[in-house]
């Protein structure tokens, strides 16, 4: 079979970009994205696109309306195309068995459901969501024991690796392919079906292919593996806070063994985003299910030591401001989980906030890409707050970094947005109670100037032990 049209279940994240550019690289492939959420497919036909990712509308302007549609209408999609990617959000649970670890694979078994009730001819169905090992066989066993007289299906693993903020680069430039198959001649002609539309623009030395169970675990372990060098990294920048060592200067040693490397040697507070957590989850469930408890608990401690790092620095901020912020005015810059998104699933920065929040601080809020609903929203969450109302009371939102440090007390930075970096930070301590605090969650800022301006300065992983030139007083150590 050549594959003439592809059909992709969830216009998200990964859903929406991932099938821009394959009808980017593929023009005579028609490719329909579809969701069952109309406000969704709405967005992504309209000139506001519903995320935000550079390059992404360049992409959609080039191919919508020729050969990349978006619609609402599932069953068309799946009916007409040769290939159906399945990239649906694969939550945590939240109730029931496996609460709090097992990834929720409702809404896969949901797309798998629509693809056995609807398909009238065979197709090669592709998971792209992040599962546990051996989902594939979950989808395999309700397409098979519904499958009509003379339709076949294929089932594979390609689980994504883009990030977002730089997806479109990610996806285009893609460092590795991976696609797992079933050993057996037709899954290895599926396989090579799916390499085929790859290799439009990925060179095949950068197509890997393997067995559905390995796919499905490299994409956890991939995830795992860049989490636990974040929590390694933060797990030191404490260590560095209380000796007087830096964490930069130490992750660039260390980076420069080439068998470690440099990448993902960040210090921060911590990792956010809707990856990392969920599916490090997941794995500790997998480990638990089979019955590796001491994996399991190596794992763990990779999410524990992401949530002591948002503690710890949260804590210094209270700690620093004379142990109380009731009542104070706090800026905070960036609400997204990381810079080039207007994505806040598991941002750091609401923890911060929520922390500030119950203990009396008046928050103003500035991001440059979330909007404001989105903010409220992750705020007001019931999981956050029990009480909604005084949170909306105690928080604004602004449209300008200006705005939001205007008569506070502190800014508290939470994502390393670049146009961060270039504030006129003399106009902004004019304007601030003093004496003026900043805690650069991200370490982007220069602290030498923010201290010869006046500032009181903490920062993640360094000790600042210079008094700032005008000599007000102040903690400048996270102990
Ligand atoms: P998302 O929540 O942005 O998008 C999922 C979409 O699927 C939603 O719009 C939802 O309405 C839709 N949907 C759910 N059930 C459906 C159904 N039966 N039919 C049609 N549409 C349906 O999620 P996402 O961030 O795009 O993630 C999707 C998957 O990809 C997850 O498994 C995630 O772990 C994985 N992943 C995400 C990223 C990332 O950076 N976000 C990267 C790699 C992998
Ligand atoms: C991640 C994986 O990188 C990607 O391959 C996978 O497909 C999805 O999950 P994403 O979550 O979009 O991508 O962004 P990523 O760049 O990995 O950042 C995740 C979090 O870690 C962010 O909060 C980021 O600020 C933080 N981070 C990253 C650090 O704190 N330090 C670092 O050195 C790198």
């Amino acid at each position: 079979m050549v594959i003439e049209k592809i059909c992709c279940l969830g216009a998200g994240y990964v859903g929406g970009p991932t099938c821009s550019v394959i009808a980017l690289k593929c023009p005579n492939i028609k490719v329909t994205v579809c969701d069952k959420s109309v406000e969704r497919i709405n967005q992504w036909n309209s000139d506001k696109l519903p995320i935000y990712e550079p390059g992404l509308d360049d992409v959609v302007r080039q191919c919508r309306g020729k050969n990349l549609f978006f619609s609402t209408d599932i069953a068309q999609g799946i009916q007409e195309a040769d290939l159906i990617f399945i990239s649906v959000n694969t939550p945590t649970k939240t109730f029931g068995n496996g609460k709090g670890r097992a990834a929720d694979l409702k809404y896969v078994e949901s797309a798998a459901r629509m693809i056995a009730d609807l398909a009238t001819s065979n197709k090669i169905v592709v998971e792209k969501s992040t599962v546990p090992v051996k989902a594939a066989e979950i989808i395999m066993k309700i397409l098979r024991a519904n499958t009509k007289p003379g339709v076949n299906y294929q089932i594979l693993s390609n689980p994504e690796f883009l990030a977002e903020g730089t997806a479109i680069v990610d996806l285009i430039e893609a460092e590795r392919v991976l696609i797992g198959g079933e050993d057996t001649p037709d899954g290895q002609k599926a396989i090579q079906e799916l390499c085929w539309v790859y290799e439009h623009w990925i060179p095949a030395k950068n197509i890997l292919t393997t067995n559905t169970w390995s796919s499905e675990l490299s994409k956890l372990a991939a995830n795992a593996f860049l989490a636990q060098r974040i929590s390694s990294i933060n797990s030191l920048s404490a260590v560095c806070e209380a000796t007087g060592a830096d964490v930069s200067e130490v992750a660039r040693a260390v980076g420069r063994d080439s068998r470690i490397g440099p990448k993902f040697l960040e210090a921060s507070i911590g990792f956010g985003g809707s990856c990392f957590q969920k599916d490090i989850l997941n794995l500790i469930y997998l480990c638990e299910c089979l019955n590796l408890p001491e994996v399991a608990a190596y794992w763990q401690q990779v999410l524990n030591l992401n949530d002591y790092q948002k503690i710890r620095f949260t804590r210094k901020v209270i700690e620093s401001l004379f142990n109380t912020v009731t009542d104070k005015n706090i800026a905070v810059l960036g609400f997204s989980f990381k810079k080039n998104t207007g994505d806040t699933r598991e941002s750091p920065a609401i923890y911060v906030s929520q922390t500030l929040l119950d203990e009396g601080a008046k928050l103003n809020i500035y991001d440059p890409k979330v909007e404001p609903d989105q903010i409220m929203y992750e705020l007001t969450n019931p999981y956050v707050t029990s009480e909604p109302e005084i949170v909306k009371k105690n928080v604004e939102i602004h449209d300008t970094a200006y705005s939001a440090v205007t008569g506070a007390h502190a800014i508290v930075l939470c994502t390393e947005w670049d146009e961060f970096k270039t504030l006129d930070f003399q106009k902004i301590y004019e304007v601030m109670m003093k004496p003026a605090y900043i805690f650069d969650g991200r370490k982007i800022l220069n602290h030498e100037r923010l201290q010869n301006i006046g500032f009181h300065v903490q920062t993640i992983g360094k000790r600042l032990n210079r008094m700032p030139s005008n000599r007000a007083q102040g903690s400048q150590t996270m102990p």
